[in-house]
């Protein structure tokens, strides 16, 4: 049974940790929670505090439970929470018992969303099933309805369109939960180069998978291609994801493809991405900011050199500020970008880091100079994808690789 609790007074008593977990559940569902307790978590604190709780800082007292639909005893004292299921009994409320499901008259289950259905799992027995167990079984079926494992797509709510997806730098783990439903619900995917390619293996047999890194005809070319193809495969009814690298709308086009979309009629979404830009330094322990070294970071296309007459990029502010430079399509021409930032103002010292392949097992990281990274990255063979990250939070993650080396897992 689901309860429909919006506009409906539920009332906790206790304000500790299965509070906290309980409280914002309650809260997605509409209900006008009431909580008491003398000491409450800061999360909770923080909800009384923005007026989405009602907060009686005292003990629990008989009454408290009166017009209540649903009443969670969730304190530590098991005389306090024996009270109040007392109470609730008496009122014919349903009532939990965060310390003892056999005296309780409801139970909660283990829950969770995915692919457009809500699973709740209780064992057979509440009164003594172990509830890590359920949990666990909660998170198996989760696992399995986000690949696409167990399949929710002849549901009734068939999605349409296209889905324009950013699927992270390269580890799998690293696409967001909406990004991966989505993907295992599409009847054709549009891949390309940098995406991450090993979620495909998940996919249905039936699944249609067109590499779009492999579509001819040149950069400009295979663009129109792949709007064509997004657009004619939703026309024919079909359900469209669209897998990119990173995120979609960071050097990604995606744009271009959402505006092609809709030109044609064609209903779209957009799946934000972790981009390469700040997820593969993270992987490399290089942060973007770091208080006392730096409050800003660039993200940089270097798809054309600088001085190139097609290129948009002010490097004379670049060279000027000490913020980090994340670059991005940069290995080929890491020279003439470091002598453009050399030119401008940054210390031939400044430290650089270039880590390619980014999240995948193939992960490689030099760290240089501004001076010298030209000819490291040629001694090394460092090929793209790489980012190119430029400033002193590169030492940052030297101090920090340094200390893990006696940090043992
Ligand atoms: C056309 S851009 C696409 C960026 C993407 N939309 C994003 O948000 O990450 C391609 C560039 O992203 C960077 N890149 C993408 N994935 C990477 C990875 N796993 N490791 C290092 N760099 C990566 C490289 O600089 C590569 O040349």
């Amino acid at each position: 049974m689901g309860l429909r609790l919006e506009g409906r007074r539920v009332v906790v008593v206790g304000g500790g940790a299965v509070a906290s977990r309980r409280v914002p559940a309650l809260l997605d569902a509409g209900a006008d929670v009431l909580l008491v307790s003398p000491k409450v978590t800061a999360s909770l604190e923080d909800l009384a505090a923005a007026g989405r709780i009602r907060w009686e800082a005292r003990g629990y007292l008989a009454g408290d439970c009166a017009g209540a639909w649903l009443v969670c005893a969730c304190t530590d004292d098991p005389e306090v929470n024996a009270a109040v299921a007392a109470e609730a009994e008496a009122q014919r409320t349903w009532y939990v018992r965060a310390d003892d499901a056999g005296a309780s008259s409801a139970w909660t289950p283990a829950s969770g969303q995915a692919a457009g259905v809500r699973v709740g799992v209780l064992s057979v027995d509440p009164k003594q099933g172990d509830p890590r167990h359920s949990a666990a079984i909660r998170d198996a079926l989760l696992a399995d309805l986000q690949s696409g494992r167990i399949s929710a797509r002849h549901g009734r709510r068939h999605p349409a369109g296209v889905a324009i997806i950013g699927g992270g730098p390269g580890d799998p783990g690293l696409i967001t939960v909406r990004g991966r439903q989505l993907l295992a619900e599409a009847d054709v995917v549009l891949t390309d180069r940098l995406a991450p390619r090993s979620l495909l293996d998940e996919l249905r047999d039936d699944v249609e998978i067109i590499d779009a890194g492999k579509i001819p005809y040149g950069r400009a070319m295979a663009q129109e291609h792949i709007n064509a193809a997004l657009v004619s495969h939703a026309q024919a009814g079909r359900f469209v994801a669209r897998l990119k690298g990173g995120d979609p709308f960071v050097f990604g086009r995606g744009a271009e493809e959402v505006l092609a979309c809709l030109r044609a009629g064609v209903p779209v979404t957009v799946v934000p991405g972790v981009t390469s830009a700040v997820g593969v330094p993270a992987s490399a322990w290089v942060p973007l900011t770091h208080r006392g070294v730096t409050q800003e970071f660039h993200v940089v296309s270097v798809h054309v050199a600088p001085g190139d007459e097609r290129s948009t990029v002010n490097w004379e502010l670049l060279g000027g500020s000490s913020g980090t430079l994340v670059l991005l399509m940069a290995v080929e021409r890491i020279g003439a970008v470091a002598d453009e930032l050399l030119r401008y103002g940054r210390s031939p010292d400044t430290p650089v880091s270039v880590i390619a392949d980014g999240t995948l097992p193939t992960q490689r990281t030099i760290n240089s100079t501004l001076e010298q990274v030209e000819s490291r990255v040629a001694e090394e063979g460092i090929r793209p994808p790489a980012i190119v990250v430029v400033g002193d939070v590169v030492s940052v993650a030297a101090e920090i690789t340094g200390l893990m080396r006696h940090v043992t897992a």
